[in-house]
């Protein structure tokens, strides 16, 4: 092996750097996304799922928003909170579509039904809303009158 000129030592230092060169331009390419390749690429990393805290509206707004927007039907009321009892008579709730059963509590008038719904009746089985704490005022409401209607 010959010794080290001048020479080689500049040929060494011109690999090494274009090496360095290179590996930056390598560096620069790899960040240098196209919108398209970032979209991608962070569809890639994104985690499964994300947390939506409540009262985030930045996520899960819109269908969150629209379900308290829109207020359901007695019907669906009905079904979700007050079937349980008032389809079977369970705790001795008056039946739907028990004509006889509902005649008397007809007579004393829309307004002590609609307070039985939103507030429940002390000491009995009807509990405030029926227990559908999520339930509006004006939805158990819906449910009362759907309800007479289809005991009348
Ligand atoms: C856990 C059982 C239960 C659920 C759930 C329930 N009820 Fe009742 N409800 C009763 C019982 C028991 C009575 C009879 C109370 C009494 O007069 O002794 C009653 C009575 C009523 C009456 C008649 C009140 C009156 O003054 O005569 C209305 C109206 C009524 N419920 C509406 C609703 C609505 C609307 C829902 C759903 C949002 C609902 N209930 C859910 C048990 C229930």
């Amino acid at each position: 092996m010959r010794p080290q000129t001048r020479e080689d030592s500049v040929v060494i230092s011109r690999i090494v750097l274009s090496m360095v060169v290179l590996g930056v331009a390598m560096a620069a390419g790899a960040v240098n996304l196209t919108d398209k390749q970032r979209a991608e690429v962070e569809a890639r990393i994104k985690p499964f799922g994300e947390v939506c805290l409540q009262g985030d509206t930045t996520c899960g707004g819109p269908a969150a928003a629209a379900e308290d927007a829109v207020a359901r039907s007695g019907e669906d009321v009905y079904n979700a909170a007050c079937l349980a009892c008032h389809a079977s008579g369970a705790a001795g709730a008056p039946v739907v579509g028990d004509v006889e059963a509902w005649a008397d509590r007809i007579a004393k008038g829309m307004d002590v039904l609609y307070d039985a719904g939103v507030n429940g009746i002390a000491g009995t089985g009807m509990i405030a809303k029926g227990g559908c704490m999520d339930c509006s005022d004006d939805e158990v409401i819906a449910a009362v009158d759907y309800m007479v209607e289809n005991s009348r």
